[in-house]
């Protein structure tokens, strides 16, 4: 059993009149607000300029630090409300004080949905972070003076395995569950002779008793591996949960995904108002432009480099807006600056650690590149050309940086950074690429969103 995980029941009043009187969803954290969820989901290391004079074996650690940063984006505070809401929808019908639910008499409340993007946009490493607000197991003792002797876990997370089989699913449900509760499921319905089918059936009773609250399954493109028949059924499955247990649940992919989703789950999920969320590339623009510039402080060469457009541009081109690859080339660039002895970032030297080190991933770069859609469809991982946007598109323009802490800056004796926006038409007045483009001399595109009031706490660079 993981100590850390587990929590005391400490119920608190609820402003929602449906959450009121629900031991599950008063044990949750508070509901928090954007500016607190940008906060928490932020992560800036800390960085000292002295680690730049370190001898060569230290920097070479230090950059690493860099894979620990965490710069939140508009489409995160979209994706965090609706696991918060999710959740807490899913355990109105769930009240283990309500005759329905004790009965086995209620209808489900739970919601589904999907998070596709492209690979290494972050989806798994933001669904942790928002997960990670969350105690993971809340045990109840007593409730408003009556017994109440319970477990709650909160969300549960899986990966889909390799083949896509049902079995290594659920296999892999029983040993996590094993593993933060210390029960011995595994051995009880995993090992012997029991069918897929009864698997099934021992994992939804499972989810049912510990009041699970959220199931999210990753990698959920690995069923279009599955043999014949078995990515349905799985599916079938979900369902299940979702309209007979009340359990909710999200499944993660890449686009690779929707040729499998096409079908039963995708209808259940409409019929409920859901679309899909999807992670897009990062356009050119000043979102690329936001991510580079959080990264950018952590620079461990003896020169200082600022941030020049020529640099973006470069990143730009060599990642073609992925934000683990833009992460790893500039790691890679000061790895190699640091190795040869040039103790500084240019765009040359990006260039050459992209030619050198993304073999693999080269030619998928190359087809976003030249825009050919029929390059681009070569890669499953990437094209999501056929994924319905069902949802509103959440606003890219607003970003929102956290007021408690922040990226360190690269002290700059040059000109500002100027920022290249894309070539739309201005239209309102509060858009933010006619702030940009109607910027006074002298300021930069941040004093002027500063300004505005889309970026906080942020200092001028
Ligand atoms: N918002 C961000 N700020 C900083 N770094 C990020 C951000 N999002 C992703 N990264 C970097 O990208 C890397 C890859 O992210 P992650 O593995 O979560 O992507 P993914 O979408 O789940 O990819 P896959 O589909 O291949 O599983 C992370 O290790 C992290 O270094
Ligand atoms: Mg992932």
């Amino acid at each position: 059993m993981v100590l850390d995980l587990i929590h005391n029941a400490q119920y608190k009043e609820q402003i929602i009149s449906e959450y009121k009187g629900n031991p599950f969803i008063e044990a949750l954290p508070e509901i928090i607000s954007s500016e607190e969820v940008v906060s928490k989901l932020a992560n800036f290391p800390p960085y000292n300029k002295e680690e730049r004079q370190l001898d060569n074996q230290y920097r070479a650690h230090l950059v690493g630090r860099l894979y620990d940063v965490f710069q939140p984006l508009a489409i995160h505070l979209d994706l965090e409300s609706r696991i918060s809401r999710v959740i807490r929808q899913g355990y109105v019908a769930r009240n283990v004080l309500d005759k329905s639910f004790v009965s086995n008499n209620y209808r489900s409340t739970a919601g589904s949905f999907t998070l596709l993007g492209v690979s290494g946009m972050g989806k798994t490493t933001v669904v942790n972070r928002i997960l990670s607000m969350y105690p993971q197991v809340i045990v109840h003792s007593k409730y408003k003076d009556s017994p109440l002797s319970r477990y709650q876990v909160v969300y549960l997370r899986l990966e889909c395995s390799y083949d896509g089989s049902i079995k290594g699913l659920c296999l892999s449900f029983f040993s996590k569950v094993d593993e933060i509760l210390g029960t011995d499921y595994y051995s009880r319905f995993g090992s012997g002779k029991l069918s897929v089918d009864n698997m099934l059936v021992a994992m939804s009773n499972i989810a049912k008793s510990i009041s699970l609250g959220l199931l999210v399954i990753d990698e959920i493109q690995n069923l279009s591996k599955s043999k014949s028949g078995g990515a349905d059924r799985m599916l079938n499955f979900f369902v299940t949960l979702v309209n007979t247990i009340g359990l909710p649940v999200l499944l993660i992919g890449t686009p690779e995904a929707m040729g499998v989703l096409q079908g039963k789950f995708r209808q259940a999920r409409r019929g409920s108002g859901q679309g899909d969320l999807v992670f897009e590339r990062l356009d050119n623009d000043i979102n690329f432009k936001l991510l580079v510039t959080a990264i950018w402080g952590y620079q461990w060469t003896k020169r200082p480099t600022a941030l020049t457009d020529e640099l973006i541009e470069t990143l730009y081109d060599q990642s073609q807006g992925i934000i683990d690859i833009t992460v790893k080339l500039y790691a890679l660039a000061q790895t190699k600056a640091i190795s040869s002895g040039i103790e500084t970032i240019t765009p040359e030297l990006i260039k050459q650690v992209a030619d050198e080190s993304l073999r693999l991933v080269k030619p998928m770069l190359n087809a976003l590149r030249t825009g050919n859609v029929m390059e681009i469809v070569k890669y499953p991982d990437i094209y999501t050309g056929n994924i319905d946007l069902s949802y509103e598109l959440p606003n890219w323009n607003r970003f929102v940086i956290p007021t408690t802490s922040k990226p360190p800056t690269v002290e700059n004796n040059e000109k500002p950074v100027k920022v290249r926006t894309k070539k739309v038409p201005p239209s309102a007045e509060n858009d933010i690429r006619v702030m940009v483009q109607n910027k006074e001399e002298d300021l930069t595109a941040y004093d002027i969103l500063k300004n505005h009031g889309l970026i906080k706490g942020f200092e001028v660079i």
